[in-house]
């Protein structure tokens, strides 16, 4: 498997540069740092209620393990809204995604928290004493980080997944790759068939 900068470059690389994060955007939440930083606790208890409250999330976590995780939770929100928002952030949301891929977190269950935190952030930052513009511009550019992240996630769960099935099977990647194709030809016939189109 590549590095975790190469696996966050590449994710991000093959995605239109008007949906990354833009270095305006980036300074507009460091701007803002301190009463985001305070929100900490806030969205830290709200996301964990969320997970907790839906068995097929709250089944991935072992006994006792809330506090862990409420800790580096607000640490990934401090680093996140204090920066740099840089190639070695993204780097670390890859190994970040390959941990939860470790512990069977689904990519519907990133992408729907990583939705979850640009969410909180839109219905709070009217709290946040912003000019119309900047608050506009800070809901945005949550929504920015929550995609980018989500890009590199979904990546880094393929690229694990790939690199698994390669390293186990001792089959040559080439026809792996082409027999999955034919798999995913047979799996698309199927569901033609199943919607009747
Ligand atoms: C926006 C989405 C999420 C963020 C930003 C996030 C953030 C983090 C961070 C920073 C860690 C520590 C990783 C490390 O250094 O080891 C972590 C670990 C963990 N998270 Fe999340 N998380 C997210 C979504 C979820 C979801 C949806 C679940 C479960 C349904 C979950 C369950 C876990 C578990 C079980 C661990 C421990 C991993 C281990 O055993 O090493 N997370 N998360």
């Amino acid at each position: 498997m590549e590095s975790m900068h190469q696996m966050a470059q590449n994710a991000i690389g093959q995605t239109p540069p008007a949906c990354r994060l833009t270095p305006e955007q980036a300074a507009l939440i460091a701007r803002n740092a301190e009463p985001l930083v305070a929100m900490g606790p806030e969205i830290t208890a709200a996301f964990y209620d969320t997970l907790y409250a839906h068995r097929q999330t709250a089944e991935i976590f072992v006994d006792g393990e809330r506090p862990m995780r409420e800790k580096t939770f607000m640490q990934w929100w401090e680093r996140t809204v204090r920066g740099p928002l840089d190639d070695d952030y993204w780097a670390w949301m890859a190994m970040v995604g390959l941990a939860h891929v470790a512990r069977k977190v689904t990519n519907p269950m990133m992408l729907a928290m990583a939705d979850f935190v640009a969410a909180f952030i839109g219905s709070n930052t009217h709290r946040l004493d912003l000019s119309e513009e900047d608050r506009r511009g800070l809901v945005d550019a949550f929504e920015r980080v929550a995609s980018v992240m989500s890009m590199i996630i979904t990546y880094g769960h393929d690229r694990a997944v790939s690199a698994a099935l390669f390293e186990r099977s001792g089959m040559p990647s080439v026809l792996l790759t082409r027999l999955g194709e034919q798999t995913v030809r047979e799996a698309l016939a199927d569901a033609k068939t199943e919607l009747a189109l």
